[in-house]
């Protein structure tokens, strides 16, 4: 049995750090390459005896780190300046400070993966065994051995010669390693823990899968239960407790929605029963009518212009720019629109007309009824007959 594990390395034990050294030297100098040196603790200039070139890892790392700068200006000069141009605040399209906190995270990133994983590559780790531990011997490694271990497959290695190398240098001890016998396998007990926790991993998504493909008429399981269960009755499903069979009620009559309740039906709608209201429901002075002019500056100067002939900035820049759809807003000194009584003026400000918007989200009740008021007024304005003239000051008026 033993004779068939495989001779992993001849192992010759020293005494001293001296000896040790100059073997490695020795063994280097007869030509071996693959050896290794074992000490207690580390040697001082060990690694020149045995002819250790520096590691390549910190030039992998370079480049890793180069690669990633490339990678992060690549990705944010294509996505920012090529792909997708957006301008911002009328700054460069791709401009290196904006890109320095990126392009300096993917650096260091792919520098620290290389500098981790490489480091582990390069010392092919991980490793759970290695043969050299199969040497009773090599226990003192940890204590006052001092080992080479010329290993079998290196190319010089010769067992009868080797052999010969190693009695030459005088040590304490040679020792033939052999590998671990492949029969150890993994232990039983491994093999069951791991076997348990797949099978433990298993029960959750074979119980999601099954239940994902099995009806059940009791509710879904729920952790938090929130207000998803309550006991209810779902719309168009029967109750057997109300004399028609439906879940569904009626509404109670005079039931009110929200927000609907009108206090005043001339007030909130411009409606006297069925017809527009004549006059405005709320005393017209000369706050109204100031608090009128205010918000029709606001909202309405910019498409009907400040006198009301449809003349806003708005409606200037639509015509100048020959907008194919654009409905000119109509003059309030249209005959037609004059015609209008202010129930129906303020239905329009409320719900708006035709390819004109609706205002009742913007403009309160009051408002609104305030701009139909200085409406009238411009109205009035563009429209005066002497008899609009108090009769002390018409003496004055033609005077002039
Ligand atoms: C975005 C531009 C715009 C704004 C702002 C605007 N209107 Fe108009 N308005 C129009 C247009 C366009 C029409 C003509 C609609 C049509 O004929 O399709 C119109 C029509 C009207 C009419 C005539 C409706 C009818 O009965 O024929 C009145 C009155 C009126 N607007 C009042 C107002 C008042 C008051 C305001 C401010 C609350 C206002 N508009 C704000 C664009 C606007």
């Amino acid at each position: 049995m033993a004779t068939e594990r495989r001779l992993h390395a001849l192992v010759a034990e020293f005494d001293d750090v001296a000896s040790i050294t100059s073997a490695a030297r020795r063994a280097r100098e007869s030509g071996y390459t693959r050896f290794e040196v074992y000490s207690p603790f580390p040697i001082h200039g060990i690694e020149r005896a045995m002819g250790l070139r520096a590691t390549r890892l910190p030039w992998l790392v370079l480049g890793a780190g180069l690669t990633g700068l490339a990678c992060a200006f690549l990705l944010q000069w294509w996505t920012n300046a090529v792909d997708y141009p957006f301008r911002i605040s009328g700054k460069p399209l791709f401009g290196v400070p904006a890109n320095v906190p990126i392009a300096f995270e993917v650096t260091v990133l792919f520098a620290a993966f290389t500098a981790f994983f490489g480091m582990l590559i390069l010392n092919r780790l991980p490793q759970h065994h290695h043969p050299i531990f199969e040497s009773e011997r090599f226990r003192r490694a940890t204590d006052d051995g001092f080992f080479l271990a010329i290993e079998a497959d290196d190319p010089r290695f010769e067992p009868r010669l080797t052999r010969g190398f190693l009695d030459g240098l005088a040590p304490r001890s040679i020792e033939e390693c052999r590998e671990a016998a492949p029969s150890h396998g993994v232990p039983a007990w491994i093999k069951a823990a791991i076997a348990a926790t797949v099978a433990a991993l298993l029960v959750p998504p074979a119980w999601i899968v099954a239940a994902r493909f099995q009806d059940s008429a009791r509710p879904p399981f729920h952790l938090v239960h929130d207000m998803d269960a309550q006991a209810r009755h779902v719309g168009q499903s029967a109750n057997p407790h109300f004399e028609d069979g439906r879940a569904m009620r009626p509404d109670v009559e005079g039931t009110v929605a929200f927000g609907e309740w009108r206090d005043d039906a001339r007030l909130a709608t411009g409606k006297d029963g069925e017809s527009w209201c004549a006059s405005i429901p709320l005393d017209v002075d000369a706050q109204l009518l100031a608090r009128g002019r205010e918000r029709y500056g606001i909202f309405c100067a910019p498409c009907h212009g400040l006198s009301g002939y449809g003349d806003g900035l708005v409606a200037q820049r639509a015509s100048d720019l020959q907008e194919p759809t654009w409905v000119p807003p109509s003059s309030l000194h249209d005959p037609v629109v004059r015609g209008r009584s202010v129930g129906q003026l303020y239905d329009v400000v409320r719900n708006g007309a035709r390819t004109m918007p609706a205002y009742a989200a913007q403009i309160p009740v009051q408002d609104s009824w305030a701009i139909v008021a200085y409406v009238r007024a411009l109205q009035r304005s563009q429209h005066a007959t002497l008899a609009d003239v108090p009769e002390a000051e018409r003496a004055a008026l033609g005077a002039h």
